[in-house]
């Protein structure tokens, strides 16, 4: 998600650090992110010059401290609830009083990451969608103390990077995860069960309710760590059993089979 993010904002203008924790996974931002805009390049959706100078928008980093005059960061890390509290401690600490900060957490409270801050009005949710490049909806999640004035500069700035903004209120799931989880969820069910196999699932979602992906190839595309933590989220956040996690979720991500990014999910990608 943070390589789409980078990518998407670069493509649109603006000066760019992408920061993660080791150079490897940082250098495998950047190719992904070549990746990607070559494909772009080939379908002519943007000219080679706009990728040159893209990319060179583009710095790379693995040091908190080259954020500190940012206008806004973006966090992008693995979806966990202790990571993402520790990172806005010191995103906090260490940037000027007018950044923003904005997390693409896909479920965790948004009023929680506030919290580990002293600027709560200046933090707010800004989630994208898989694959960042192509998908419009940015889900704008304000928090109880977000300012009026900084959701509405977060939704202007995803206007400018050629998104659609769409607001919605701290809750577990949000919107998006809140809908979409459960069914995931319920497919791996059916897989469990023996109602159908994989393909047969994906089909009957596709052709029947025109998704462009079947639930459990968009589970696959998505992570299946990422669908388990945001499931969780869901099941403690509410307390109730109808987001009681699939065993064979669970089971395929203890086993590390975690879809699209491990070569294997609920189908094989190293054939
Ligand atoms: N970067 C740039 N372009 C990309 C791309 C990427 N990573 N992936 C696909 N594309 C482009 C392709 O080049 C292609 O471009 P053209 O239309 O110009 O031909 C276009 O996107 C469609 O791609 P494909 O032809 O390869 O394949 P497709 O038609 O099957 O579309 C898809 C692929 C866009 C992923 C489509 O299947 C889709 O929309 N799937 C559903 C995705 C979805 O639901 N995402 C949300 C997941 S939930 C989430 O992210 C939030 C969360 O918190 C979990």
């Amino acid at each position: 998600m943070g390589n789409g993010i980078a990518h998407v904002s670069v493509l649109s203008g603006f000066d760019t650090i992408l920061m993660d924790i080791k150079d490897e996974f940082v250098q495998r931002g950047l190719s992904t992110i070549q990746k990607n805009m070559d494909r772009q390049v080939k379908k002519e959706k943007i000219s080679q010059s706009d990728m040159d100078t893209s990319i060179n928008r583009l710095t790379l980093s693995t040091d908190y401290n080259q954020l500190t005059e940012c206008e806004l960061v973006i966090e992008a890390a693995t979806e966990n609830e202790d990571i993402k509290l520790n990172i806005f401690k010191i995103l906090d600490d260490i940037c000027i009083p007018e950044t923003i900060l904005a997390s693409n957490t896909s479920s965790i409270s948004i009023n929680k990451i506030a919290s580990a801050t002293q600027r709560p009005e200046k933090v707010i949710g800004m989630h994208f969608m898989n694959p960042v490049p192509v998908m419009k909806l940015v889900e704008i999640v304000k928090g109880k103390e977000t300012n009026n004035s900084i959701t509405k500069r977060i939704t202007d700035l995803s206007t400018q990077m050629g998104k659609i903004p769409v607001e919605c209120n701290d809750s577990p799931g949000f919107v998006s995860n809140r809908i979409l989880m459960p069914m995931i969820n319920e497919a791996i069910f059916c897989l469990e069960e023996g109602v159908g196999t994989p393909e047969a699932i994906d089909t009957i979602m596709k052709l029947g309710m025109a998704h462009p992906m079947g639930p459990l190839t968009l589970a696959d595309l998505i992570g299946l760590d990422i669908c388990l933590s945001i499931i969780n989220v869901l099941y403690t956040d509410f307390g109730d059993e109808k987001y009681r996690p699939c065993p064979l979720l669970v089971k395929k991500v203890n086993d590390g089979d975690l879809g699209r990014k491990t070569g294997k999910g609920f189908y094989n990608y190293n054939t």
